[in-house]
């Protein structure tokens, strides 16, 4: 990326970018004027009438019309200005055009999920096209999200029981941030993703190829190692003992956990399988009932690759 942004605002990543860029230095620029004109004037002015003497009276004058009239009728025109130009800006991020292809967005504690309209899926990676109108139809599992890429100049909560859009159109390839703008709990910070620009072609290439399945050639344990990562399991679970928001994943597979209703249950397959597709059924003690569901989100087969890699991952 050549663009490396500016002091106030990051790289402009998409054809928005700039409509907000221009209103923010126009607003700033203004401001700086106004601001240097009032503290000049109350400068120059504190000199000028300052006391001199002791007797000194002031004169009578009390108002001036035109000097009035001026300092009512400019700002007004600005305060127009910026409002006509703000809410054209905001109509223009409001609607998608009406050939943008359409992605869905999940939030859930604490990642995000993108189904595509050919039925793939990722996790806190979105990938799409250059210089095409992408919206997104946001929701949540849980609690208030905000989905936000700064360099695309993009921020929309995303919310429980309601669909929210945004869109975008990328102007230049490469990698860009997303980041979870509204507190949403312990992993916020941690809820992070990227969106991808790859140019046409090579969008095409990859969107064919996403819908395809497994790598040949690799293990089960370590295509779950790869989920892992890509699922963002990371967020909650560590793999080296440390105990996160959820239990650790190493040395976890065959232990007998006390749960939280007080009984026992020993970590086999059909209980790591039943805690991925409906993680509120068994909670073990100590651990809050926070896991989203990965019912839609995983496959069969990749389930059964992240429990050949949770036993793989031995004391
Ligand atoms: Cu999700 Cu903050």
């Amino acid at each position: 990326m050549s663009d490396t942004g500016t002091l106030f605002m990051p790289p402009a990543g998409s054809t928005l970018s700039s409509e907000v860029d221009s209103l923010f230095y126009f607003i700033l620029y203004t401001a700086i004027v106004i601001f240097i004109l009032v503290m000049g004037a109350i400068a120059f002015f504190m000199l000028k009438y300052r006391r001199k003497g002791a007797r000194e009276l002031t004169d009578g004058r009390d108002h001036n019309l035109k000097l009035e009239i001026l300092w009512t009728v400019i700002p007004t025109l600005l305060v127009f200005v910026v409002f006509i130009w703000g809410f054209r800006t905001y109509i223009k991020m409001h609607v998608a055009p009406a050939n943008a292809q359409e992605i869905k967005v999940t939030a859930q504690k604490w990642f995000w999920s993108f189904d595509y309209q050919n039925g793939y899926n990722s996790v806190n990676e979105l990938v799409v096209p250059l210089g095409k109108p992408v919206k997104l139809l946001m929701s949540s599992q849980d609690v208030i999200h905000s989905f936000f890429v700064p360099d695309f100049r993009v921020k929309m909560d995303v919310l429980p029981n309601r669909y929210t859009q945004a869109w975008f159109e990328a102007t230049q390839p490469g990698e860009f941030n997303i980041f979870c703008t509204e507190y949403c709990g312990k992993g916020h910070s941690e809820m992070l993703g990227k969106v991808t620009v790859l140019p046409q072609e090579e969008y095409a290439t990859w969107i064919e190829k996403a819908s395809a399945d497994f790598p040949e050639g690799m293990a089960l344990n370590e295509i779950g190692a790869k989920l892992y990562q890509s699922k963002a399991c990371f967020t909650c679970h560590s793999v080296d003992g440390t105990i996160s928001v959820g239990p650790s994943f190493k040395g976890v597979f065959g232990k007998t956990e006390r749960l939280s209703d007080g009984s026992q249950n020993t970590v086999d397959e059909n209980y790591i399988r039943e805690s991925i597709l409906n993680p509120q059924a068994k909670i073990v003690q100590g651990f809050q009932p926070v896991m989203p569901t990965y019912q839609g989100t995983l496959k069969d087969k990749e389930i059964d690759a992240l429990i050949a890699y949770i036993k793989s991952l031995k004391e």
